[in-house]
């Protein structure tokens, strides 16, 4: 039977197949979290079983690490590993400096450590994540279970000044509990609808007590890889302004891990 994808996880896969491309042998790696890391994660594993590449991979969350050793991928711990060459990483939204907002999936604080670790983070995305503005989607902010109500409404009173649309701040929920992210701590949503000035947020924020880390990547990635619905993939390279169009055609496909790439 072909597999039918929808034109989103068309988009994502084709990001993920082309940013698969960008890891050789002997490299060490972070994988990102999420639903297009996920794909990225499975078009490696099918490199490492049918082209023999060999590289170590570190992961942002139990889930990526559980997928890529499932895929047959050598993972490591970061600090086995210590600098890597690269990480591929999806996110929530970008814009056109490649500042993100990520953490939708909950990892964002391993996400940045990883990401701040490699000599370059490239990221793969749909192209409806890309926004001129930063902030329809909610920003996550890892707070630790400790007084969470606290920094949430230090949270909130450091708002007020900023350059931003919305300040509802909500506790993700798992179900009736709250989320409890691999680090053993909550995640406080904000929904700013818009952030005028996300470098100056991306530090306020993390200099209130209780918090651990928000989900604003400034000056980070180096690289953005876009997938579209119909298998067009574009690749942006920030500080060369290099630009590449690729296509997959593996809509409709019996195994899209066998077939593709045109
Ligand atoms: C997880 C993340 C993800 O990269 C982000 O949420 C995008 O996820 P998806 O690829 O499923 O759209 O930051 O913490």
């Amino acid at each position: 039977m072909p597999i039918d994808l929808s034109p989103i996880d068309t988009a994502k896969f084709a990001a993920a197949r082309r940013a698969a491309r960008l890891v050789e042998s002997g490299m060490k790696v972070g994988l990102g979290t999420g639903s297009t890391a996920a794909w990225l994660v499975r078009s490696l594993g099918e490199m490492v079983r049918d082209e023999g590449l060999r590289f170590r991979a570190v992961a942002t969350s139990s889930r990526t690490a559980a997928l890529a050793r499932e895929c047959g991928i050598e993972v490591v711990s970061l600090d086995e590993a210590g600098w890597l060459d690269l990480t591929i990483d999806g996110a929530d939204e970008f814009d056109g400096a490649l500042n993100l907002i990520k953490g939708g999936g909950g990892a964002h604080l391993r996400e940045k450590v990883v990401a701040t670790a490699s000599d370059r983070m490239v990221v793969i995305a749909d192209a409806g994540k890309e926004v001129e503005t930063l902030g329809a989607f909610p920003l996550p902010v890892e707070v630790i279970p400790f007084g969470w109500r606290t920094t949430r409404a230090l949270i909130e009173e450091m708002l007020v000044g900023l350059d931003v649309l919305g300040r509802g701040a909500a506790l993700r929920m798992n179900g009736d509990e709250p989320f409890v992210t691999d680090e053993g701590n909550h995640i406080i949503d904000l929904h700013l609808n818009r952030i005028g000035n996300p470098r100056q947020l991306a530090l306020v924020l993390n200099q209130i007590p209780g918090v651990v880390e928000n989900g604003l990547f400034i000056d980070i990635a180096d690289a953005v890889v876009i997938g579209h619905g119909d298998g067009r993939v574009e690749m942006r390279d920030l500080a060369t302004g290099g630009r590449e169009e690729t296509r997959f055609d593996f809509v409709g496909r019996d195994n899209i891990f066998v077939d593709g790439e045109g």
